[in-house]
């Protein structure tokens, strides 16, 4: 199978699927998705990519049939479902499931969702999630990793990040932690591969671009490296339209 990957996370209550708005990752290590594949090297949301067209044909064909085949199985799933989706020449296809959110999808999709995650959540458990009704803000998110240079191969590790607090007094900006711990003297380093997820949100995936690459600036650690191209299939997907 050929063609664009777009993730899209679900709540599932055994019965009921609610579907979450859709997210795109980067994989590989480098700038124009060269180098290695990684655990994610950031992430926009929504994807211009995941249409109403294939909203419609995921959801006639995909989401509620996997719920109603685990059912039919004797294996009815509550919980976080995620679609790894690929939109090929002749529609969408499934490329995997997973029982778990995205990461770093999550990151882009979770700021944006209005409800309340533990009610949600709730409803999940207590299989009365068709009461509910996911809604989700009307802009964009993006999640650029800051990884530690030479990761996913060799790196070290142990350096003090600074710049948090800039990021943690600005509304619609968020980092979340991966790779990092306390030292003993109580600073935060850095302490793995992918170090930290830099999200901004913005009126659209353009504006939500630059606000997060802003935001990487504003944090520092030795080492620290990222990808300049995160959401870059932006301005693929408007030439498209264009
Ligand atoms: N970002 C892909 C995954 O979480 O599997």
């Amino acid at each position: 199978m050929t063609g664009r990957e777009v993730s899209v996370l679900s709540f599932v209550d055994g019965e009921t699927i609610r579907i979450m708005t859709s997210a795109q990752d980067h994989k590989r290590a480098k700038d124009g998705d060269q180098g290695l594949n990684t655990g994610g090297m950031g992430t926009f949301s929504p994807s211009p990519f995941y249409t109403e067209e294939v909203d419609e044909f995921c959801k006639k064909y995909i989401y509620q049939a996997t719920v109603d085949a685990m059912k039919a199985e004797g294996r009815p799933f509550k919980g976080i479902i995620f679609f790894g989706l690929m939109l090929t020449p002749k529609g969408p296809r499934v490329l995997e499931y997973n029982a778990r959110f995205g990461d770093p999808e999550a990151q882009v999709v979770i700021p944006r969702m209005k409800n309340d995650i533990v009610e949600v959540m709730e409803a999940c458990i207590d299989g009365t999630l068709s009461e509910i009704e996911l809604q989700f803000e009307d802009n964009a998110a993006v999640c650029v990793v800051l990884a530690s240079d030479g990761y996913p191969v060799s790196y070290e590790k142990g350096f003090p990040i600074s710049g948090l607090d800039t990021v943690e007094k600005m509304d619609g900006y968020y980092v979340f932690h991966a790779g990092t711990k306390f030292n003993d003297e109580g600073q935060i380093v850095t302490n793995g591969g992918r170090v930290l997820g830099v999200v901004a949100k913005g009126c659209d995936l353009k504006q939500a671009r630059l606000n997060a690459y802003s935001a990487t600036t504003w944090i520092e650690f030795d080492n620290k490296y990222m990808r300049n191209d995160i959401g870059k299939a932006i301005d693929e997907a408007e030439k498209n339209e264009a």
